[in-house]
């Protein structure tokens, strides 16, 4: 599917993004393997989150999905922590990472033969990361050109635990292995060099997990006893949330405000980083939901200054790099984005596509092995640009449009429904200053 998003002379509006894509994922797998039933509200619309959903029901979790205003809302009768069964068919994760990756950890703890696979994208991502560390801890885990690559087999179960030092900052392998410790012989202890989004060690420890959290060292312990069910209003996400404090804070003539936006602080970074170039962006209303900080957040036109992006930052806003790369085209001065290589082994290589895409658009903008820079204060001008299937370039090409000369047109843009399937319609609503749909 082709858009084309033409520079708009003014942009304003309310924006409610839809749940948080890694909350969501982990509220579904955990909430499946607790005892007792969840209603899990404001469930992501994303494609992903579904893919997740579809894997859960193959292993005889019953979930039900109804259609509520702006969100998805999930029943789910958990089966316990023994109760899942082996899947008759092959388990797509789609272009997940978070399904493949969290599921292979549920997986490796089960004593059957599962199957896991997803799209071309997905087949290409590194899995050794999890494969290695789970093999480690007894799990019979295979894959693709030297286990590097999925499909996956796993025959689960008997694992012992384990000490795991990561050697990238990752929350999906750290999920991964926190989720085949529950099931371990002993106590399983990971060790990340960065802190990483902790999700699923906020909402384990509400199921009833015995885990302890010293500083980048997450130890969890085995226990007969289940999870246990629980409810969850899933905040908004803020990496949706980003591409709209983007486009406001880089157009000339724009003030939105988004709402209801979870600002966990291991995902805060998009708003950090833009507060440092500048950005008029104030934080309001701040309150909890579902055991995470939420907010609304208001964004005005501003003047950007270039900023350094790199060390225990990159984690907190690494899916935002790409949009931040855009806001950095605006800038005075050159931005830098360092210690980033992981967004090469994303849903695409996002160093090479973001510098490409951007220079396409008349942007000055150079690659890193691990990073990007960017020298600021050239006004891009539209063209055609292709997103590579990639949902966050497509969404960070829409923002582009916004503001670049005459008109932007971006191809594969259908792939925004991978975590935001609405974004084009809100992004032609903010356009014409319309009003949010009331929830
Ligand atoms: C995610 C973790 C991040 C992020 C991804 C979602 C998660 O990946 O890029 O979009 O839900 O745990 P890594 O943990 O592999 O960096």
């Amino acid at each position: 599917m082709e858009r084309a998003v033409a520079q708009v002379a003014r942009l304003r509006g309310e924006i409610i993004p839809p749940g948080d894509k890694s909350i969501s994922h982990r509220a579904a797998i955990f909430n499946a393997i607790a005892e007792g039933e969840a209603r899990v509200t404001n469930f992501s619309t994303g494609e992903d989150c579904l893919s997740t959903v579809r894997c859960l029901r193959a292993l005889g979790a019953a979930i039900d999905v109804a259609e509520e205003p702006g969100g998805l809302s999930l029943s789910i009768a958990g089966v316990g922590g023994q109760g899942l069964l082996e899947p008759s068919e092959v388990l797509d994760a789609g272009n997940s990472g978070t399904t493949m990756r969290l599921l292979a950890g549920l997986l490796a703890a089960q004593p059957f033969l599962s199957i896991i696979t997803g799209d071309a994208s997905l087949r290409s991502r590194p899995m050794d990361r999890i494969v290695q560390p789970l093999r480690a801890a007894g799990a019979q885990i295979w894959g693709r050109q030297g286990d590097r690559l999925a499909p996956l087999a796993i025959r689960g179960g008997n694992l012992q635990g384990m000490e795991h030092k990561l050697p990238v900052a990752s929350a999906q392998v750290k999920s991964c292995l926190l989720i085949a410790g529950l099931y371990a012989g002993g106590p399983t202890l990971v060790e990340e060099p960065a802190p990483t989004r902790d999700h699923t060690e906020r909402l384990l420890e509400a199921m009833g997990a015995r885990l302890t959290c010293q500083g980048t060292r997450i130890t969890i312990q085995p226990s007969d006893q289940p999870l246990q069910a629980c409810d969850i209003a899933v905040p908004g996400d803020i990496s949706a949330a980003a591409y709209w404090l983007v486009a406001a804070a880089v157009h000339p003539d724009a003030e939105i405000i988004i709402r209801n936006v979870g600002m966990n602080p291991s995902r805060t970074g998009v708003v950090d980083a833009l507060r440092e170039m500048g950005a008029d962006l104030s934080i309001e209303d701040v309150r909890e939901l579902g055991g995470e900080p939420v907010a609304n957040l208001r964004v005005r036109s501003s003047e950007l200054r270039a900023i350094e992006v790199g060390g225990a930052m990159v984690p907190r806003l690494i899916d935002e790099i790409p949009v931040l790369a855009l806001a950095a085209t605006a800038a005075r001065g050159t931005t830098v984005f360092r210690d980033a290589s992981e967004l090469r082994v994303k849903e695409s290589d996002r160093i090479s596509n973001t510098v490409a895409l951007l220079s396409r658009l008349g942007a000055k903008a150079e690659e890193l092995p691990d990073g990007i820079i960017v020298h600021g204060g050239t006004p891009l001008q539209g063209t055609r640009c292709d997103s590579v299937g990639d949902h966050r370039l497509a969404m960070t090409l829409g923002v582009a449009g916004l503001v670049a000369r005459g008109e932007t047109i971006i191809t594969g843009a259908e792939s925004a429904s991978i975590s935001y399937p609405v974004f084009w319609d809100e992004m032609q609503r903010l356009a014409k200053g319309l009003p949010t749909k009331a929830r």
